[in-house]
């Protein structure tokens, strides 16, 4: 019965290490898709198959004795039940390494699954690819389906997303939001006075709080009673200011809008007259200190 119950704490235990095992297998192969439900069940599995291990262990294994006269004195009698308690207890745990390999595999392969989820914390050593973007000088800005956008199809009171020409429109650095101010109300610092020709801005289209997609933008109806007009982000209502830097002026964003400077082409189309003026994406602990590149 003592024997059987070793056994069955064992292959507890050796389930739930396999259960961990699963877990990070789903969390580091791509391919499986990450799909949260399996490796859910895979961490709780393993939690139920060590908490099953320990109550059996309780239960079964650990000796309780209750005692319910006094605690008589020591004789010879009662230390040779004691020496014999000793020794049955010894042979109980002849199997001992066995437990023993059992727990420490869970508890390394638990330990391990509970540590992974730390690597999607970001990237520690090269975070250079956090700050690239496609745009380069010349670069032009197409449509989702690669039409060059012209400097005199750009309307006021709305606004344009757009891709750096031939680049995959999926990296986070890829898509702006154009749009046609007054180019009396620009208020763009000293360096970038040539950066929105005929009024035209241009914002890395990525929120700086969270990264949502920023996609409102608030004209005024009723100017000049009305505020200006704004780029705003729906997820928690960050609100930019495009005349003036893409500066916060309301919400939970930490840092502006990164700046594109555009040019017009011979032909009229607008392009990239560099890279933006800051990294694109969320605000996170080195951003304020780099450049994109
Ligand atoms: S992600 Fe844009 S305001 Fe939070």
């Amino acid at each position: 019965m003592r024997r059987r119950s070793e056994t069955v704490v064992a292959l507890l235990l050796f389930c739930s290490a396999a259960c961990a095992v699963a877990f990070v297998v789903f969390y580091a192969i791509e391919k499986l898709g990450r799909n949260t439900q399996y490796m859910g069940l895979a961490l709780g599995g393993s939690l139920a198959f060590l908490a099953a291990a320990l109550i059996v262990t309780g239960d079964r294994l650990v000796e309780t004795e209750q005692i319910e006269e006094e605690y008589p004195l020591p004789d010879e009698a009662a230390q040779e039940q004691v020496d014999e308690l000793v020794a049955d207890t010894g042979r109980r745990f002849t199997r001992k390494r066995l437990l023993g390999t059992a727990a420490g595999l869970a508890g390394a392969s638990l330990g391990a699954a509970l540590i992974t989820p730390a690597a999607s914390l970001g990237p520690v050593l090269d975070t250079d690819p956090l700050t690239r973007t496609p745009w380069r000088r010349g670069r032009r800005l197409v449509d989702t389906h690669g039409t060059p956008l012209r400097a005199d199809e750009v309307d006021p009171k709305t606004f344009y997303t757009a891709y750096p020409e031939g680049a995959d429109h999926d990296l986070i650095g890829s898509p702006v939001i154009v749009a046609r101010l007054d180019p009396g109300r620009l208020r763009l610092p000293r360096d970038r006075a040539a950066w929105a020709p005929e009024g035209i801005v241009a914002y890395s289209k990525i929120c700086t709080h969270a990264a949502c997609a920023v996609s409102l933008f608030r004209t005024p109806r009723f100017p000049p009673t009305q505020p200006r007009p704004a780029i705003v982000c729906p997820c928690h209502y960050s609100t930019f200011d495009p005349a003036e830097a893409g500066k916060v002026i309301f919400g939970p964003a930490g840092r502006p809008l990164p700046q594109l400077p555009l040019m017009v082409t011979a032909a009229g189309e607008l392009a990239a007259g560099g890279n933006f003026s800051g990294p694109v994406g969320p605000s996170w602990s080195e951003v304020r200190n780099r450049r994109a590149t």
